[in-house]
């Protein structure tokens, strides 16, 4: 059997990191990379990697010709968080006839904000026999998939909380941008109003996931996002945050079912914030689960996006949500194994 074809579309930090791995893995390989950014296309993807040797894939900006000729089972895609953004991506991408598995946080329940587009992506995937999916760490894992797979042994569920916290002086730079660090408080109110900064997306769509699962039906969903303010001088690689300055965001979705809140989302990611995870359940059995480790975003990312590749390429065609597919697990055989029909 032939290795499982891979094209990755977005080669910024996480596709980088996503080729990477692939690289190390069996029964998969590279066969295409797109990017738009001018210092990578026309250049070997080895090269971008940092890799002594080529791998004799070249950066295309031209997504439809190079998808076309290479054929990838399936196209790996980061390159942005909102769908209307990024549509016409993976448009392109179905269109060549390849399934898709996207770290874009709101195509992980794109009916949510996007019940139009939607319904047509899925009509074009039903057309074309691929599978679209969006996935990652969160949404994709930590609010939703884990939750939604905790509550596999409770008879009732009354009430879910979900909380994440994390030390935002150990992310990359981005990362620290887009919660605004050093910004003042108004600035901060400013440029996320405006779209300039995002902090966390996708609040809404990791309870609208959970409450699919459950057969819940949300009547109401709001999203928060306040800034976390610096009580003393902070300094991390990348910035410095004098006090009154942002030091992180602090942020909610909560769901409504009945008027009754029912699910609730909580991120904390703030500069010398602990690291940690907690999802509390109420129901028959009551749980309590927490990771004190802290769940890496960036390998977490990667990893469920290359682990969900078998998962995908035997699912029916459409566009798929993370809870209408088996939960994840990681792949460390060979990926031709996981693919063969009879597995
Ligand atoms: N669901 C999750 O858990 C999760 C986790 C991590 C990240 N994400 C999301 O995944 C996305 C990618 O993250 P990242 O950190 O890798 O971002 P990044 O470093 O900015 O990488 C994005 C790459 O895509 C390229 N790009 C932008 N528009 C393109 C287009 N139209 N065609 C081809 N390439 C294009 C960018 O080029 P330029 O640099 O020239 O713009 C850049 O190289 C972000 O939206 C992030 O929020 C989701």
């Amino acid at each position: 059997m032939d290795n499982v074809r891979v094209a990755i579309y977005g080669v910024g930090a996480i596709g980088t990191n996503i080729a990477k791995f692939i690289l190390r893995k069996r029964g998969i390989e590279i066969v295409a990379a797109v990017d738009i950014s001018p210092e990578k296309v026309g250049k070997d993807l080895g090269e971008i990697l940092g890799l002594e040797e080529k791998l004799g894939v070249v950066v295309s900006s031209d997504a439809s010709e190079v998808l076309f000729k290479s054929k990838p089972d399936v196209t790996l895609h980061a390159t942005g968080s909102f769908l209307d953004k990024v549509y016409p991506q993976i448009v392109e991408i179905v269109e060549a006839g390849s399934n898709v598995i996207s770290t874009c946080e709101t195509l992980a329940y794109p009916y949510y904000r996007y019940p139009e587009l939607s319904e047509k992506l899925d009509k074009l995937a039903k057309e074309r026999g691929v599978t679209v999916l969006g996935s990652g760490v969160n949404p994709g894992f930590i609010y939703d998939t884990l939750v939604a797979t905790l509550t596999g042994v409770c008879e009732t569920v009354e009430k879910i909380r979900a909380v994440r916290s994390l030390d935002a002086a150990k992310r990359r730079y981005p990362f620290q941008k887009k919660i605004g660090l050093g910004l003042s408080p108004e600035e901060f109110k400013h440029k996320l109003d405006a779209g300039e900064i995002t902090a966390h997306v996708g609040y809404a769509e990791s309870i609208m996931l959970v409450a699919k699962a459950l057969g819940w039906k949300i009547d109401k969903v709001e999203e928060i996002q306040e800034p976390v303010i610096a009580e003393k001088d902070l300094e991390t690689q990348y910035f410095k945050v004098k006090p009154g300055e942002v030091a992180g965001v602090r942020g909610f979705g909560i769901g409504y079912m009945n008027r009754k809140e029912v699910i609730r989302v909580e991120l904390v990611a703030a500069v010398g914030a602990e690291d940690y995870e907690e999802i509390i359940i109420e129901g028959n059995p009551n749980l309590h689960w927490r990771n004190s480790l802290g769940i890496p975003g960036d390998i977490a990312t990667v990893a469920m996006i290359v682990n969900m590749i078998p998962r995908v390429l035997k699912a029916q065609p459409g566009l798929l949500t993370m809870i209408e597919l088996p939960p994840p697990s990681a792949v460390l055989g060979d990926f031709r194994d996981l693919v063969k029909k009879d597995v």
